[in-house]
């Protein structure tokens, strides 16, 4: 097969060469193998492919050394394995109950993952080859495969027509939300917020600079919650026992800051959005949802009550201190969270998966570095999950109405907000599924791609270890229909787009379809495992303040996270999916093992139950707003179409707010001097 693919490629080639006048680069189709380098020589009328160190070797590097000869034919393919790691449930009940083997297995899982992402990188968008800057220059992002040279005749090289299908046309007909499709594996919309939310720290595009550039800091540094830069830091920082600056309200909760209270802080805002309504967060763009504003206030009320726990095992660790260890122990929940509940529910593998550094003491070859490749950042662009609405209490709201507000929040209460969005469903991670507010970043999204000279998903699938589609009907699962658009507007399986293709592809048993969680889970548990914090010189308890604190890390789950930062009672059901309805809370790991037998047979896509939405008294406002456009604010002007319809139901004439006092510093501190407390009352006036 793939000498097959050979023979027609070399016929292509020496047809090309042979007819054109002006010679193609033969590099522009790709020739080389299990990633040979390929170089052009004699002006392009001939290649080369550098085979150096891959166990493999031949004019394309395709021929593989005896012993690899050996390797992969023992190796099973990662269709196997996929099928293996979510099925299969009778071993891996075995395997997760017999501790030595539930090591090698997640050892095996680490350093296979792992290898796949190079390190150091070798790519960046500047150039389609190595450079100093693919290492040094970390105001790129890094990059798995090069971009497709300039020069070569298509957008994709080769393959594919001249230009590549007009965009708006791809979003209308493939993209667009036509009826909400929920995700069929349970997934609510906790798990599509806890996305945004903890992925934003490091995708973080310089939009000022173009699509290839990050002003993050190339993996988890937690400053979604704590702010990229010193100033923003230090803005949201009380200077006082380690703690956070933190709004009180009447029952004694802990919110974020207002913007006022932390005016240093870059917060993206719709002009006249008056100044109540403006919080201090970690990610500029946070304002733009409560669920995001839920994200944070349960994240900050962790890091004071770790301050709290901290200050009574250290009584002589200054302010510094306290905020320092507090932040490495919340760094390190973000990653047990984000490993053992949520990649686990992303993946829907059996095997119990579990964030154990320990596991890679003994690895030589685990690299403790990370970059984040734009491809990531790409396919991270989980749009379809984000509901229509939300329903709290007797109303539904839409995403529109809760853009950039939190009085969705202050009107139906903290808990309730996290209730509802622990039980209603995120949407499928399809095609057909962007909803009306967010089909405007697919456009962006595949604009990038296109600007970035993205290489094309078949391209990227054999890069990781997947054979390339031969057709459309093979990637969509025999959509006939779907096929045969696809294939007329782009002319080649071969010419399919990096993210559209994540998304077209026929849905699977993980959460993700199946190309996407084998790029992005390479991505994922590179950047996690190699963050410093996981390195064994970091994984010890003195680096979290003692057995104290390396035990808080170590017990986090996602419930507990809710739970023990909300008043006694009000914490429901806590999960990355929906209740399940034999009334058993399912323990994520442990029961989906018994329970759910997923499986493209199973997949029953169905319409959102809460479509109905309730006209809300402020809609006066909406119908006065609706067709109003404003123009954005510095920062957002790369994405001018996010701005048109933006619709602002509720105002904040629906809540009265209680003057607010400069808080002192002492203020800031503590929940125990909540009672003293009277800095800025939320007070509900009439609902809105
Ligand atoms: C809930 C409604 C959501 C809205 C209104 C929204 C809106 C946006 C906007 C406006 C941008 C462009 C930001 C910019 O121009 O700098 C963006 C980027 C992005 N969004 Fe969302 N989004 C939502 C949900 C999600 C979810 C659930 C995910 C899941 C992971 C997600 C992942 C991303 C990523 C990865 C980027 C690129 C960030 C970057 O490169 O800087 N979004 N989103
Ligand atoms: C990184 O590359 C960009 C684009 O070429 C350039 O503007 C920037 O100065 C470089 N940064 C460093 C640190 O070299
Ligand atoms: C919802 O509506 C019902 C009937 O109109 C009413 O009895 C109930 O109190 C309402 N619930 C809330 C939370 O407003
Ligand atoms: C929405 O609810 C109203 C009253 O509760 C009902 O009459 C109407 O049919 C519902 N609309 C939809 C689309 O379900
Ligand atoms: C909405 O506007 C109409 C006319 O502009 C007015 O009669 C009505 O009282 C308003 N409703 C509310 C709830 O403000």
């Amino acid at each position: 097969m793939n000498s097959f693919n050979i023979v027609i490629l070399s016929a292509i080639l020496v047809i090309c060469i042979a007819a054109a006048e002006d010679v193609v680069d033969p590099c522009c189709s790709f020739p080389c193998q299990n990633q040979g380098v390929c170089m052009s020589v004699n002006s392009h009328k001939d290649f080369t492919c550098d085979c150096t160190g891959l166990e493999y070797y031949g004019q394309t590097c395709e021929t593989p050394i005896v012993s690899r000869r050996i390797k992969n034919w023992l190796r099973p393919s990662l269709t196997t394995m996929h099928k293996v790691y979510t099925g299969w449930p009778w071993l891996w009940k075995l395997v997760n109950n017999v501790p030595f083997l539930h090591r090698a297995a997640m050892r095996y899982v680490y350093l296979s993952r792992g290898a796949a992402i190079q390190s150091p990188p070798r790519f960046n968008s500047g150039h389609d080859y190595i450079t100093t800057q693919s290492h040094f220059n970390t105001s790129y992002y890094a990059r798995s495969l090069p971009p497709v040279p300039q020069h070569c005749p298509t957008p994709m090289g080769v393959a594919g027509h001249g230009e590549l299908p007009d965009i708006d046309e791809l979003a209308e007909r493939f993209f667009k939300r036509k009826e909400f499709i929920a995700e069929p594996h349970g997934t609510n919309i906790l798990f599509a917020y806890y996305a945004q939310h903890f992925s934003h720290q490091f995708f973080r595009t310089d939009r000022a600079r173009g699509p290839a550039f990050t002003k993050g800091n190339d993996g988890v540094d937690v400053s979604h919650i704590y702010g990229l830069d010193q100033g923003t830091q230090d803005a949201l920082r009380s200077f006082q026992l380690g703690k956070m600056k933190v709004r009180i309200d009447e029952d004694g909760q802990q919110f974020p800051p207002l913007l006022r209270d932390a005016p240093s802080v870059h917060m993206i805002y719709p002009p006249h959005t008056p100044q109540e309504e403006q919080v201090a967060l970690g990610h500029a763009l946070f304002s733009m949802q409560p669920g995001l504003f839920v994200m944070a206030t349960v994240w900050l009320r962790e890091h004071n009550r770790i301050c709290d726990v901290l200050a009574v095992e250290h009584p002589d660790w200054d302010d510094e201190r306290l905020y320092q260890t507090a932040k490495l122990i919340v760094l390190a929940q973000n990653l047990k969270i984000t490993i053992e509940e949520y990649v686990q529910h992303l993946s829907q593998y059996k095997v119990k998966l579990s964030y154990d550094p320990e596991l890679l003491r003994d690895e030589p070859q685990f690299q403790f570095s990370n970059r984040i490749h734009v491809e990531f950042a790409h396919l991270y662009h989980w749009h379809p999950m984000a509901p229509e609405a939300i329903t709290l209490g007797n109303n539904t709201y839409t995403l529109e109405q809760m853009s950039f507000s939190t009085k969705t929040v202050a009107k139906h209460g903290f808990a309730s907000f996290v209730q509802a969005i622990a039980t209603q469903p995120a949407g499928a991670l399809r095609h057909q599924n962007h909803g009306p507010m967010l089909l405007d970043q697919f456009k962006d999204v595949v604009r990038q791609g296109r600007q970035l000279r993205l290489q094309s998903f078949n391209n990227y699938r054999q890069l990781f270890g997947m054979p390339k589609y031969t057709s459309f009907m093979e990637l969509t699962g025999g959509d006939v229909d779907l096929s045969r658009q696809l294939d007329k507007l782009y002319g080649d399986i071969d010419a399919l787009e990096f993210y559209p293709g994540m998304l077209l592809e026929k849905s699977d048993s993980s959460v993700t379809p199946f190309t996407m969680v084998n790029i992005g889970g390479p991505y994922a548990i590179k950047g996690m495992m190699a963050n410093p914090i996981s390195s064994p010189h970091y994984w010890k308890p003195s680096t979290f303040g003692g057995p104290v604190g390396f035990d808080i890390v170590k017990s986090t789950t996602i419930k507990d996270l809710f739970c023990r930062n909300m008043k006694p009672g009000e914490c429901g059901h806590i999960a990355f999916h929906l209740p399940t309805t034999e009334g058993q809370s399912q323990q994520q790991q442990s029961n989906s093992v018994e329970t759910s037998s997923s499986g493209p047979s199973g997949i029953v896509l169905e319409p959102s139950p809460v479509p109905n939405y309730s006209t809300l008294p402020g809609d006066n406002h909406s119908s006065l707003m609706g067709s109003q456009t404003f123009s954005p604010p510095a920062g957002m002007t790369s994405t001018p179409h996010y701005a048109t319809n933006y619709r602002r139901a509720l105002t904040v004439d629906d809540l009265d707010f209680i003057e607010c006092q400069p808080p002192s510093a002492a203020q800031w501190s503590s929940r125990h001097h909540a009672a003293n407390n009277n800095y800025c009352r939320l007070r509900e006036a009439h609902p809105i």
